[in-house]
């Protein structure tokens, strides 16, 4: 049989062809039969819908046939497509042949609950049902608003390389791999030293693709490869940066609720508290932070060299964990940006504040509902010799990092960028708890496969 990809239809489409004939490939959700009709439930990846099968309409044969669909098994369905009101679709469609293209046997995803460490082995599997066809289909308009931000607001995008021959965040996570004769290569945990190089290039620059970090935390934001996309905009300061955050952000969700809202909906997402973000968003500085964590007796567990612990005020000049920013987070509805966090708790690249050297130009984006941090970003050390200094405080290999300052000995200008996860946002969007359900095939420090 010669025919195109264009004479078939997609689930998604049909209610822009009500009264005509189709044709549909796809897979049986749901197969059920009540005197002479047939009831099947098709999905093709794009939605899924009633298909009615009639025993006055087809030959004894086939009506025979369709009474032995399993769920999964793989069909093609010609019919024609009705309005039907009471259908969340709004169509059914009459089916008029049919063609099973293979059974399947013994699925082993039934509607009955499923442990997750069942539903993680069977991730393959696992995508076809339709709570992760929801996730999955936010998550790829999340992308797409991403692109379109960037592309429509002057960015060139410029991809950083995934092997590389240093650290970017810290040494304590890196993936590492023999390079041929040059020794070790690393697997990049994030693109933005390459995207500092490309923004001098090209003005403003993002970078996008999967990161890696070795991270040994077992939590439900923390992933081993995970996506992040990274703007870098040469003249940029820390206030440009985080301007550009809550433009970004807004236009995510507010594409999302207008492209995914069906799908939201189906995952029970409270749609009211996407539709409240909105610019501006709440800032504050690490110091205020502090402050109103101890003024509101959030306190801090501290355990004492003799095991026993106690709680403490929370110190100026610790990094925050989950419980702290949670805790500012739930008086807000919206996300918020802390800045100004103490340089030594932040990367080597980072600013100093000219006004306080204590504290680095740094900000994290938080977002409502404990996402937690979705965003972290800073304007960039532009001076040589400041940023030499910091490469051997760190214990950097100088001569890895010899091009890039470069950048602080020709033509050096104030710059800054940010990076966010792409994960960490289709889990707050999605309203997922963990955020292994959204990414297709998660890597955690305790599972590579599927
Ligand atoms: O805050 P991070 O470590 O910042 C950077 O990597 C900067 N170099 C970015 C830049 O300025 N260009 O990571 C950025 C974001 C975090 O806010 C978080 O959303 C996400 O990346 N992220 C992770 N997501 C999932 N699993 C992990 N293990 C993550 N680590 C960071
Ligand atoms: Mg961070």
């Amino acid at each position: 049989m010669t025919s195109s990809y264009k004479s078939y239809q997609t689930v998604e489409t049909l209610p822009s062809v009500i009264g005509q004939s189709v044709v549909l490939n796809g897979w049986v959700y749901d197969s059920t039969g009540k005197g002479k009709l047939q009831f099947i439930k098709l999905r093709d990846g794009s939605g899924t819908v009633q298909c009615v099968l009639f025993k006055g309409n087809v030959s004894e044969e086939l009506f025979a046939e369709a009474k032995t669909l399993t769920q999964e098994s793989a069909v093609r369905i010609t019919g024609t497509v009705r309005a039907e009101e009471r259908a969340p679709s709004g169509v059914e469609v009459d089916v008029t042949d049919l063609k099973i293209l293979s059974l399947s046997k013994d699925y082993p995803i039934t509607p009955k609950e499923h442990g997750i460490e069942f539903l993680m082995s069977n991730r393959h599997l696992w995508l076809r049902s339709s709570r992760q066809h929801a996730i999955m289909r936010v998550r790829a308009v999340i992308v797409k608003a991403i692109r379109d931000f960037f592309d429509g607001n002057g960015f060139v995008l410029a991809d950083s390389p995934i092997l590389t021959p240093a650290a970017c965040e810290g040494t304590s996570t890196l993936f590492e791999t023999e390079y041929f004769d040059l020794g070790k290569a690393y697997l990049s945990q994030s693109g933005q030293l390459y995207a500092e190089a490309s923004a001098m290039a090209l003005g403003k620059v993002y970078t996008f693709g999967p990161t890696f970090r070795a991270e040994k935390s077992k939590t439900r934001r923390h992933l081993t490869e995970f996506w992040m996309v990274e703007p870098e905009m040469a003249f940029f300061d820390l206030n440009d940066d985080m301007d550009l955050a809550e433009d970004m952000v807004e236009y995510i969700v507010q594409t999302v609720l207008k492209h995914r809202r069906k799908e939201l909906e189906s995952l029970g997402r409270d749609i009211s508290k996407l539709e409240a973000v909105r610019r501006p968003f709440h800032r504050m500085s690490y110091t205020e932070a502090v402050e109103w964590l101890n003024k509101n007796n959030v306190k801090l567990n501290r355990k004492q060299p003799d095991g026993t612990e106690i709680q403490i005020d929370f110190p100026w000049g610790e990094d925050f964990g989950s419980p702290q920013e949670e805790a500012i987070m739930q008086q807000f509805d919206k996300p918020c940006i802390i800045h100004r966090y103490p340089s030594e708790v932040k990367a080597f690249y980072m600013k100093r504040d000219p006004e306080n050297p204590k504290v680095a130009l740094a900000m994290d984006m938080l977002a409502p509902e404990g996402a937690g941090e979705i965003i972290g970003g800073s304007q960039r050390e532009d001076d040589y010799e400041a940023l030499k200094e910091r490469i051997l405080s760190h214990d950097l290999p100088l001569e890895s990092f010899e091009w890039f300052l470069d950048l602080r000995r020709y033509g050096s200008v104030p710059h800054s960028g940010f990076g966010l996860g792409l994960e960490r946002t289709v889990k707050w969007i999605t309203g997922a708890e963990h955020i292994r359900e959204v990414i297709p095939y998660p890597r955690m420090i305790t599972r590579i496969e599927p």
